[in-house]
């Protein structure tokens, strides 16, 4: 059986961008796949985060994982540090990959744009997200499209090792949707939709109240034509929430185009936040009746042992590879 990986790092603000580029596909791969789901907590602390909502955010997202379909019978759920292997492996793999590489990582670029004080964990921070995808002898990752070039670099880190110290691990795939793998901010549809924008407008999170959803909907940046068409050059606003309306209804995009022809924004936004909100309505609902349960320690408790056997396994592989 084919295994997957991915993960979400505990920074809260899991929004729409996240589920559709991501989550939504972990819930269709279960069905055939052998799937690792992680709560990367150790990624979310290359940049600074308050101590007491480490714990309380890896606790929403497993929340979240559950309440949008993950099944924990037939996937694996647990958070990268209650795994060791994952910060050893990541250590071998950063002796294992270049200055040059990294200063290429345009996330890097990005988010070290600007600060005097960059952690050394933000630069090598690829190296340990490929230790988490090789440590599953992963086939295939779904992931948002932002996340491509990491993946890349965890396929060329793998190859070399194997080319080095003989065949090691599985060279890794990204998966990337068609459409939904980069869904914009709603306030600047030039920028992704991300989890630490400022302005709380710009995203629409999976635990939104439906009067948050509705505002962020009708605040969104739109253009002055007037019709509701798909064109991501002229038209990012619209695109952008043709994108999230198909995705959350399953409606193709031409279908929709169909559907709103003559008809003005207003309209138009007015039933997206319906199509949202109900979708929203059925993860939210089970969210709450697990957050606080003990069912969530007891799923993180039986995934880190599920977890730790396959990393304990590849790390022992590579450490005996290496010379240890
Ligand atoms: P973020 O990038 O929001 O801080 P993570 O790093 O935890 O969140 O990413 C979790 C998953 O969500 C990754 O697979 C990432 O590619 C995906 N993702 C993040 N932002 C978006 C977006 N705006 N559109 C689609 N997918 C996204
Ligand atoms: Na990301």
């Amino acid at each position: 059986m084919k295994r997957v990986f991915s993960g979400v790092q505990p920074t809260g603000n899991i929004h729409i961008g996240n589920y559709l580029g991501a989550m939504k596909q972990f819930v269709e791969l279960q069905e055939t796949m052998d799937c690792f789901f992680c709560v990367v907590d150790l990624h979310s602390v290359t940049l600074p985060q308050d101590p007491k909502s480490i714990y309380e955010h890896t606790l929403d997202v497993v929340s979240l994982y559950v309440a949008i379909g993950i099944d924990p019978f037939k996937s694996t759920i647990f958070v990268q540090s209650h795994v060791p292997a994952h910060a050893e492996l990541g250590w071998l793999l950063q002796c294992n990959c270049y200055m040059g590489e990294l200063n290429r990582m345009t996330q890097y670029k990005d988010k070290s744009k600007g600060s005097d004080s960059v952690p050394v964990g933000l630069f090598t921070y690829p190296t340990l997200m490929a230790a988490d995808i090789l440590l599953y002898d992963t086939h295939i990752v779904p992931v948002g499209s932002d996340q491509k070039q990491h993946i890349e670099l965890t396929r060329d880190i793998a190859i070399r090792f194997n080319n080095r110290f003989g065949k090691t691990f599985v060279v890794p795939e990204a998966q990337i949707k068609q459409s939904g793998a980069r869904i914009m901010a709603l306030d600047d549809p030039s920028k992704k939709m991300s989890k630490s924008a400022e302005n709380p407008l710009s995203r629409i999170t999976l635990l939104d109240s439906p009067d948050q959803v509705k505002k962020a909907v009708m605040k969104a940046t739109t253009d002055s034509e007037g019709h509701i068409r798909y064109d991501e050059e002229n038209k990012p606003g619209i695109s952008n929430l043709l994108t999230i309306y198909s995705e959350f209804s399953g409606m193709s995009i031409s279908e929709l185009e169909q559907k709103y022809e003559g008809m003005g924004y207003g309209a138009f936004k007015k039933d997206l936040v319906e199509v949202i909100n109900s979708s929203l309505e059925n993860i939210q609902q089970r969210y709450r009746k697990i957050r606080n349960s003990d069912e969530i320690i007891q799923i993180l408790k039986e995934g880190a042992q599920r977890a730790e056997t396959v990393a304990n396994s590849t790390l022992q592989r590579v450490k005996e590879k290496m010379g240890f």
